[in-house]
């Protein structure tokens, strides 16, 4: 470092005489206001917090790349997907309800957002590590937020609000029994898989559109921890994924995934048995196999942990051509909440953030706003259309239209004869070994013990309805009455509530 670089300055260049030393009146003196230096460096000192993340506030980073080794060009034009394709990338892994300071090894799922830096533009890939979520429209998201996060009265996280919320609406039942099995605590970010979850569209050369779901599966092999490790852990090292993942990148121990897609074609999508847009439900991998993609590695850390880290913002709304939307409701909510929330975290001009900028190059017709540091176009015109022909939009990059048929109307899917709540969680119980079901059992008593015994009773009727053994074993380990359970199981969801309320 040169002489000059050593040298501290004050925020505009200027040296600074002396950091350490209040100017004062006298050696006993009052502080002077004209110690400007010292106001500068607490002013912004009280500044230096920025809202955290709503939820996923816990978070770490780093950069990698996708290497495409499959050939799907058939199903999308996508340059980033095209085979031998290289693209950098920055991925964020996440707790969901702890916030900024919460611990690493809680039992969680983990948010994991990936953006892909493609040639075309920004794509955002913005998951978590189970396939399916608890709920399934985006009304619920705020509340499922606030059942999860702290009580209102005691400021304290409660089980009560937690089973309560997840056990009304049944369609949580696959992710409930996810997230209280093993895989509940991974021993790493590096050691479990991740999905994109929600069914996107992918388009050809051709303007031919299929559906699609990303699955990035781990070559480090699955390893979780028990309820007992994860409480000695979180009570050594808050930080403990996160060290993991710096240290395996500082020692060259890259961590890969395997990125696959499966696909249905929008034929199969009309006459298939479940609403394959629904997020609650899975695609099953007998019906609808892996296909190769790539291998997507992590391979450098991140210089400053609030410049990249913190300030990254990801969204689902970040597409670029050859990947698209498709009609699920859940999805489409999430295109509208993260740039609103990064607009608030981080400023209309987040995307001019180092982490988050474009690396191909960006033409639009935003100007001003706050900490606009760029050029802001200079002297080029503000306004379309303009005779200068800047800039043009490319109709060639338009997705093929999509029909949809129905009324306009609050649609509730429990309606629809064909949904299932409790299949996936069902199929997920009968494969599980006999170690991974006595797990997710002990996990589930663990975890709803100090809830009342209504919702209990709720619980352990879903699990009868996915199988009768995930039932009765349940039932017996929260020492409810299992002939009871199976005459719940007999209601309808509405007479379950009914007969399970307070
Ligand atoms: C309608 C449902 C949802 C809404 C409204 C929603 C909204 C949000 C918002 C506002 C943030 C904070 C963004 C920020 O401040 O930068 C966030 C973070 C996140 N969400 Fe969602 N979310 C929804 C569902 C989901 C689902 C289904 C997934 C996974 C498939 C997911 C994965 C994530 C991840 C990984 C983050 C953290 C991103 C990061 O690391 O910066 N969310 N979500």
């Amino acid at each position: 470092m040169s002489e000059d670089k050593r040298k501290l300055t004050n925020e505009v260049g200027a040296p600074v005489a002396d950091n350490e030393h209040s100017i004062t009146a006298g050696a006993r003196g009052p502080v002077v206001m004209q110690d400007v230096w010292l106001m500068e460096k607490m002013a912004h000192f009280n500044r230096e917090v920025i809202p955290e993340r709503r939820m996923h506030a816990k978070g770490w980073g780093a950069y990698g790349k996708l290497t495409v080794t499959g050939d799907i060009s058939k199903y999308t034009k996508a340059k980033a997907l095209q085979p031998n394709a290289v693209t950098e990338s920055f991925t964020r892994f996440s707790t969901v309800a702890g916030e900024r300071g919460a611990a690493d090894c809680e039992r969680d799922i983990r948010g994991v957002a990936t953006k892909f830096y493609t040639e075309e533009g920004n794509w955002d890939l913005v998951g978590n590590n189970p396939p399916t979520f608890f709920i399934r429209d985006v009304h619920d998201f705020s509340d499922l937020n606030r059942a999860v996060k702290r009580d209102p009265r005691t400021g304290r996280r409660s089980a009560q609000s937690n089973w309560d919320f997840w056990t009304l609406l049944p369609e949580s039942f696959h992710q409930r029994t996810i997230v209280m099995s093993d895989r509940g605590i991974p021993a790493s970010f590096r050691h479990m898989h991740f999905f994109g979850e929600h069914t996107f569209a992918l388009y050809n050369a051709a303007n031919k559109r299929v559906w699609c779901k990303f699955h990035f599966i781990t070559q480090q092999g699955i390893k979780n921890f028990t309820n007992e490790e994860a409480g000695r852990i979180n009570a050594e090292d808050r930080e403990f994924h996160g060290k993991d993942l710096f240290d395996a990148i500082e020692r060259g121990d890259f961590p890969k995934w395997k990125l696959y897609v499966q696909i249905m074609t929008e034929e199969q999508a009309k006459k298939h048995y479940e609403n394959p847009f629904d997020i609650t439900k899975i695609w099953r991998h007998k019906e609808f196999p892996l296909i190769e993609v790539g291998v997507y590695e992590l391979n450098r850390n991140p210089e400053n942990y609030y410049a990249e880290v913190e300030q990254s913002a990801f969204t689902p709304a970040h597409v670029v051509p050859g990947i698209g939307f498709s009609p699920d409701k859940f999805l489409q909510g999430r295109l509208f909440a993260y740039g609103d929330a990064q607009r608030y975290r981080l400023g209309v001009n987040y995307n001019h953030i180092p982490v988050n900028k474009a690396k191909s190059e960006v033409n639009e017709y935003h100007r001003d706003g706050a900490m606009r540091t760029d050029g802001n176009y200079g002297r080029a015109p503000a306004y379309t259309p303009n005779s200068e022909g800047v800039w043009s939009a490319q109709p060639e990059v338009a997705e093929p239209p999509l029909s949809i048929e129905g009324a306009v109307w609050r649609f509730d899917p429990k309606d629809d004869p064909s949904d299932d709540n409790f299949r996936a969680g069902g199929n997920l119980w009968r494969i599980l070994a006999e170690d991974k079901k006595a797990i997710l059992v002990a996990n589930t008593a663990a975890d709803i013990a100090p809830v009342t015994e209504n919702i209990k009773y709720r619980h352990a009727v879903h699990c009868q309805l996915a199988d009768p053994e995930y039932g009765e074993r349940i039932t017996k380990a929260l020492g409810l009455d299992y002939i009871k359970v199976l005459k719940l199981a007999k209601l309808n969801n509405t007479a379950l509530i009914a007969a399970t309320i307070l």
